[in-house]
Protein backbone atom coordinates (compact mmCIF):
# COMPACT_ATOMS: atom_id res chain seq x y z
CA UNK A 1 0.00 0.00 0.00
CA UNK A 2 1.62 3.53 -0.61
CA UNK A 3 2.47 5.35 2.17
CA UNK A 4 -0.30 8.13 3.76
CA UNK A 5 0.30 11.60 2.82
CA UNK A 6 0.27 13.34 6.22
CA UNK A 7 0.04 16.56 4.65
CA UNK A 8 -3.19 15.50 2.68
CA UNK A 9 -4.50 13.58 5.81
CA UNK A 10 -3.83 17.69 8.12
CA UNK A 11 -5.48 18.99 5.32
CA UNK A 12 -8.65 17.24 5.20
CA UNK A 13 -8.71 17.26 8.68
CA UNK A 14 -8.59 21.14 8.77
CA UNK A 15 -10.71 21.42 6.47
CA UNK A 16 -13.63 19.32 8.53
CA UNK A 17 -13.06 21.57 11.46
CA UNK A 18 -14.22 24.15 9.08
CA UNK A 19 -17.30 22.48 8.11
CA UNK A 20 -20.67 24.59 8.25
CA UNK A 21 -23.14 21.75 9.91
CA UNK A 22 -25.79 23.46 11.94
CA UNK A 23 -28.67 20.70 10.92
CA UNK A 24 -26.83 17.26 10.81
CA UNK A 25 -23.93 17.94 13.53
CA UNK A 26 -21.74 15.95 11.05
CA UNK A 27 -18.22 17.43 9.95
CA UNK A 28 -16.88 16.12 6.80
CA UNK A 29 -13.67 17.32 5.24
CA UNK A 30 -11.68 16.63 1.70
CA UNK A 31 -8.40 16.94 0.39
CA UNK A 32 -7.27 16.40 -2.86
CA UNK A 33 -3.58 15.83 -4.67
CA UNK A 34 -3.32 16.63 -7.99
CA UNK A 35 -1.23 15.11 -10.79
CA UNK A 36 0.98 18.33 -10.81
CA UNK A 37 1.28 17.71 -6.80
CA UNK A 38 -1.08 20.93 -5.74
CA UNK A 39 -3.40 20.38 -2.86
CA UNK A 40 -7.12 21.49 -2.61
CA UNK A 41 -9.90 21.03 0.19
CA UNK A 42 -13.45 21.46 0.86
CA UNK A 43 -15.55 20.95 3.67
CA UNK A 44 -19.60 19.98 4.03
CA UNK A 45 -22.00 23.53 4.20
CA UNK A 46 -25.45 22.90 5.04
CA UNK A 47 -28.28 25.49 4.81
CA UNK A 48 -31.83 25.52 6.08
CA UNK A 49 -32.92 24.23 2.43
CA UNK A 50 -31.35 20.87 3.74
CA UNK A 51 -30.95 19.36 0.38
CA UNK A 52 -29.56 22.36 -1.16
CA UNK A 53 -26.68 21.99 1.03
CA UNK A 54 -22.68 20.55 -0.23
CA UNK A 55 -20.54 17.85 0.28
CA UNK A 56 -17.23 18.41 1.35
CA UNK A 57 -15.75 16.78 -1.83
CA UNK A 58 -17.88 19.15 -3.97
CA UNK A 59 -16.18 22.07 -2.08
CA UNK A 60 -12.80 20.51 -2.81
CA UNK A 61 -13.30 19.68 -6.11
CA UNK A 62 -14.47 23.21 -6.94
CA UNK A 63 -11.53 24.88 -5.58
CA UNK A 64 -9.28 22.42 -7.98
CA UNK A 65 -11.20 23.61 -11.23
CA UNK A 66 -11.11 27.10 -10.28
CA UNK A 67 -6.86 26.65 -10.32
CA UNK A 68 -7.10 25.46 -13.32
CA UNK A 69 -6.53 21.51 -12.40
CA UNK A 70 -9.07 18.66 -13.53
CA UNK A 71 -6.76 15.28 -12.76
CA UNK A 72 -6.81 13.78 -9.34
CA UNK A 73 -4.00 12.00 -8.02
CA UNK A 74 -5.14 11.13 -4.24
CA UNK A 75 -8.14 12.04 -2.39
CA UNK A 76 -8.94 11.76 1.25
CA UNK A 77 -11.93 12.16 2.89
CA UNK A 78 -12.48 12.33 6.79
CA UNK A 79 -15.24 12.08 8.98
CA UNK A 80 -16.60 10.86 12.57
CA UNK A 81 -18.39 7.96 13.99
CA UNK A 82 -17.80 4.30 13.79
CA UNK A 83 -18.65 3.43 10.42
CA UNK A 84 -16.34 4.48 6.93
CA UNK A 85 -17.55 8.31 5.78
CA UNK A 86 -17.29 7.14 2.72
CA UNK A 87 -18.33 9.61 -0.83
CA UNK A 88 -21.94 9.48 -1.21
CA UNK A 89 -22.96 8.53 -4.25
CA UNK A 90 -23.40 12.11 -5.64
CA UNK A 91 -19.97 12.56 -4.66
CA UNK A 92 -18.60 9.54 -6.72
CA UNK A 93 -19.45 10.06 -9.45
CA UNK A 94 -18.29 14.26 -9.00
CA UNK A 95 -14.64 12.25 -8.35
CA UNK A 96 -15.06 9.83 -11.07
CA UNK A 97 -15.45 12.93 -13.32
CA UNK A 98 -11.29 14.00 -12.98
CA UNK A 99 -10.54 10.43 -12.08
CA UNK A 100 -7.97 8.40 -14.07
CA UNK A 101 -6.96 4.02 -13.02
CA UNK A 102 -4.48 5.26 -10.95
CA UNK A 103 -6.70 7.78 -8.46
CA UNK A 104 -7.16 6.76 -5.25
CA UNK A 105 -9.51 7.47 -2.39
CA UNK A 106 -8.50 7.10 1.08
CA UNK A 107 -11.06 6.94 4.06
CA UNK A 108 -10.13 8.46 7.30
CA UNK A 109 -10.74 9.27 10.78
CA UNK A 110 -9.40 10.84 13.67
CA UNK A 111 -6.47 8.01 13.86
CA UNK A 112 -5.85 8.24 10.10
CA UNK A 113 -6.40 6.51 6.99
CA UNK A 114 -8.91 3.69 7.21
CA UNK A 115 -9.69 2.33 3.97
CA UNK A 116 -7.64 3.35 0.77
CA UNK A 117 -9.41 2.31 -2.87
CA UNK A 118 -9.16 2.92 -6.32
CA UNK A 119 -12.09 4.31 -8.58
CA UNK A 120 -13.38 1.38 -9.79
CA UNK A 121 -13.74 -0.05 -6.25
CA UNK A 122 -15.44 2.62 -5.82
CA UNK A 123 -17.89 2.95 -8.47
CA UNK A 124 -17.85 -0.08 -10.53
CA UNK A 125 -19.22 0.31 -14.01
CA UNK A 126 -18.85 4.36 -14.10
CA UNK A 127 -20.07 6.43 -16.55
CA UNK A 128 -17.62 8.52 -17.50
CA UNK A 129 -17.00 11.52 -20.24
CA UNK A 130 -15.51 8.73 -22.52
CA UNK A 131 -19.19 7.19 -22.51
CA UNK A 132 -20.08 10.26 -24.02
CA UNK A 133 -20.29 9.80 -27.88
N1 LIG B 1 -21.36 14.56 3.48
C1 LIG B 1 -20.22 14.93 2.84
O1 LIG B 1 -19.76 16.07 2.99
N2 LIG B 1 -19.62 14.03 2.03
C2 LIG B 1 -20.10 12.78 1.80
O2 LIG B 1 -19.66 12.12 0.86
C3 LIG B 1 -21.13 12.23 2.69
C4 LIG B 1 -21.98 13.26 3.33
C5 LIG B 1 -22.05 15.54 4.33
C6 LIG B 1 -23.35 16.05 3.75
C7 LIG B 1 -24.07 16.54 4.99
O3 LIG B 1 -23.65 17.88 5.24
C8 LIG B 1 -23.53 15.65 6.09
O4 LIG B 1 -22.38 15.00 5.57
C9 LIG B 1 -24.53 14.60 6.55
O5 LIG B 1 -25.01 13.88 5.47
Amino acid sequence: MAAVKTELLDLAQQAMSKAYVPYSKFSVGAAIETSNGHHFSGCNVENAAYPEGTCAEAGAIAAMVLAGETQIKDIYVTGQGEQLVTPCGGCRQKIREFASADTMIHICGPQGVRKSMTMEELLPFSFGPENLI
